[in-house]
């Protein structure tokens, strides 16, 4: 698998995943305000991948700033730090990321603004680094909750192309066949993007992993036949207390895994877990342009002037995850206590 994004001496390179899975394209970044347009317009997608790209963003945009000066510098890097928060207000990980870069540069007030520029490009490459090796870590632990053979059920993309590479609900997957396990995986098509579609099935039948989409809303009707032994989700921001924030329609399926008695994992690393959140409420939902839904490809569907709403996630709270599979464990209810002692050392293992 190509990696999902790359930092290449004065320029980001990343998939144009909005082509996928047509055309392989590289679309390019040359400053701060590329990194925000592509997080803006779903170029880059997936929590992990847009932190990484905001990453790499104020790290391109520090190359830009004139001011010689400690605190001038500070102050411009500060003002486009803003700038990039409000790219997208959901996933928590830009957030993560962008507060990693800003605090190397409070860190470094004694040191010249070269070395500081340099700096950061290594922060944004380690975090980068990071990711892929947290993933295979969650892979690892993940894969321990499979059944020797098992059909799981995935929404949205929480692969590679999500994830500096490997993936999270999809690197638990890759893991467990890894381990010699037998899976087969049903993608929803995860409407109006097409995550489903067109990323987490392109990239299993690159890995030869056996994927069938459904529809949306057949997910159900599969569970209470009895053809999914298991879910497994990615998650753009966990609550305090497990509420988990991820792709619209994330929500029903769990409901509908609990009704029909199969587990509901989700898979995250620990950046993703938000403990200034107590519950889901408090999540920002991003609203999307409502003509993503009405207008598909270039191509009008619905009526002339129809309105349309268009939540880009949903909340599901935590009573309906059996568990949340992180790089250091996996947390199982109660949530509160369990996602506090993640973070109260979290680089250690
Ligand atoms: O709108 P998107 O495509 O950025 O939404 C992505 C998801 O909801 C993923 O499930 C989530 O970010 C986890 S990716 C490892």
């Amino acid at each position: 698998m190509v990696p999902t994004i790359r930092w290449l001496d004065n320029k980001v390179e990343m998939i144009d995943q909005r082509k996928l899975p047509h055309r392989l394209e590289w679309y390019t970044c040359r400053g701060h305000g590329d990194i925000v347009r592509a997080i803006e317009k779903m170029v880059i997608r997936g929590a992990p991948a847009i932190g990484i790209a905001a990453a790499m963003g104020m790290a391109l945009g520090a190359r830009s700033i004139k001011d010689r000066s400690y605190r001038g510098f500070r102050a411009k890097f500060r003002k486009m730090a803003d700038g990039m928060l409000r790219a997208r207000p959901t996933a928590v990980n830009l957030r993560w990321a962008v507060e990693r870069m800003t605090r190397t540069v409070e860190g470094m007030a004694d040191r010249s603004v070269e070395e500081i520029r340099h700096r950061l490009e290594q922060e944004a490459e380690s975090i980068l680094a990071e990711d892929i090796e947290i993933n295979k870590e969650i892979g690892r632990k993940g894969e321990k909750l499979i059944p020797r053979t098992a059909t799981i059920l995935t929404h949205c993309n929480a692969g590679a192309l999500a994830t500096g590479g490997y993936g999270t609900a999809l690197g638990v997957i890759r893991a467990a066949k890894e381990a010699g396990k037998s899976v087969k995986v049903f993608a929803d098509e995860t409407r109006p993007w097409l995550q489903g579609l067109r990323l987490t099935a392109f990239e299993l039948m690159e890995d030869r992993i056996p994927v069938q989409v459904i529809v949306d809303s057949a997910a159900g009707y599969f569970m209470r036949n009895g053809k999914i032994d298991l879910v497994i989700t990615g998650a753009d921001r966990i609550a305090a207390n497990g509420d988990v924030a991820n792709k619209i329609g994330t929500y029903q399926i769990a409901v509908l895994a609990k009704e029909n008695g199969v587990p509901f994992y989700v898979a995250a690393p620990i950046s993703t877990v938000d403990l200034d959140i107590g519950s889901g409420g408090q999540i920002p939902v991003e609203e999307r342009d409502p003509r993503e839904i009405s207008i598909f490809r270039n191509h009008r569907i619905g009526p002339q002037g129809v309105k349309a709403l268009n939540p880009a996630f949903d909340i599901t709270p935590a009573r309906y995850v059996t568990a949340i599979i992180t790089e250091k464990a996996v947390v199982k209810p109660p949530y509160k206590s369990g996602l506090k002692k993640l973070q109260e050392n979290p680089r250690k293992a």
